[in-house]
């Protein structure tokens, strides 16, 4: 499974993407800095290497970069979980059975967590400053964008390499089932081509209002129900199996193969998948990053954690 993993991805790398696409990556995290307190801020500011701008959502695509470099090859597999299950009959992820030998989105986000839990301590103690631990600035980097891959359905999937194998069409185009779920839904979704890299656009400006708003059909205190950094493992494989679910749901669920999923009824069905799929990721990298900040001796001061949306991270609500 790996190594056809490898060899389709390798392929699909040529076209440049192995998640949700870059831009999307970047989008993810500068909704979250929407949610992130200002003491959170100023710490992971001075985690993250200087180049970013003090911005998470600069940094949220860098972890593909790296995939892709031979220094960081061995982080390639990290960005998913290839699950053994059979959509749409049958939808699971089991840790040790689905997590291949080197890692996995989920064990990925447990380690990088802990190691960035010490980064976060090192700051407090002014021991560490201006990005200058490498190891600490991957971390945070990591995390970033393995929560937003972690939602994205086919990064919870073993079936052909998360669709990365499953050839459609989408507007006239011959794609994979894989970037279909990383871009082109996105895309036809918010009408664009690409998304800024340096800037929230309004699409995903439009996604933070509605998480601040408990404007989806499942709310957000549901979506961060683990959420607990001290224990990382069991809330990344929540995660998983939470996006790995749609693929019986919805993604397995409806015809691709032969028809334009663009004009199908396809992608207008995925919209609301997508746009709920992407908000966990934003809410739950933001409730992360604080409760992480936080740590365990002001564990109130950056909990996000509340019933009452409204009161999300001391936000007013319109309603
Ligand atoms: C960071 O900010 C500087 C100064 O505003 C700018 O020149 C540079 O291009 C920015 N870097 C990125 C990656 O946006
Ligand atoms: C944890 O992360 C470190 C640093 O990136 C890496 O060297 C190590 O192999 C990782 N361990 C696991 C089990 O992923
Ligand atoms: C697909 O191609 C057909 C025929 O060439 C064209 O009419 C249609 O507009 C195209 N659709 C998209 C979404 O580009
Ligand atoms: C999508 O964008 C195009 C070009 O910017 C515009 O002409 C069109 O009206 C937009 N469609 C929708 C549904 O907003
Ligand atoms: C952001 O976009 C600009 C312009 O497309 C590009 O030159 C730059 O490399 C991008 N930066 C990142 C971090 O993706």
């Amino acid at each position: 499974m790996l190594l056809q993993s490898i060899v389709i991805a390798s392929a699909f790398l040529a076209s440049g993407s192995i998640a949700w696409n870059k831009d999307v990556h970047q989008q993810i995290g500068h909704s979250a800095e929407h949610f992130l307190t200002p003491t959170t801020k100023s710490i992971l500011y001075q985690i993250l290497e200087p180049k970013y701008n003090n911005s998470i959502g600069l940094a949220a695509a860098w972890a593909d970069d790296y995939a892709h470099t031979p220094e960081g090859a061995f982080s390639y597999q990290w960005h998913w979980i290839d699950s053994a299950d059979e959509p749409p009959h049958y939808c699971n992820v089991y840790y040790h059975r689905d997590c291949s030998e080197g890692g996995c989105v989920v064990s990925a986000i447990a380690n990088q967590t802990q190691i960035l839990r010490n980064c976060v301590h090192r700051v407090k103690s002014g021991d560490l400053v201006d990005g200058e631990d490498l190891q600490c600035s991957y971390a945070l980097k990591w995390v970033v964008h393995f929560l937003g891959d972690i939602a994205q359905p086919l990064h919870a999937s073993g079936v052909a390499a998360g669709g990365n194998g499953i050839k459609v069409i989408f507007a006239n185009q011959t794609t994979e089932l894989h970037a279909v779920w990383d871009a082109w839904i996105v895309y036809a979704d918010a009408n664009v081509t690409s998304f800024p890299n340096t800037t929230i656009q309004p699409f995903f400006k439009h996604l933070v209002s509605r998480i601040q708003e408990d404007d989806f059909s499942i709310p957000p205190f549901e979506w961060i129900a683990c959420s607990d950094p001290s224990r990382p493992l069991e809330c990344a494989l929540s995660w998983a199996r939470d996006s790995n679910a749609l693929n019986c749901d919805y993604v397995f669920a409806h015809a691709i193969n032969d028809i334009d999923l663009a004009t199908s009824g396809y992608a207008t069905g995925a919209f609301p998948i997508v746009e709920l799929q992407m908000s966990k990721a934003i809410l739950r990298m933001a409730t992360w990053l604080n409760r992480l900040v936080a740590g365990d001796h002001d564990r109130e001061a950056g909990v996000v954690l509340q019933t009452e949306p409204g009161s999300l991270l001391g936000l007013s609500s319109k309603e």
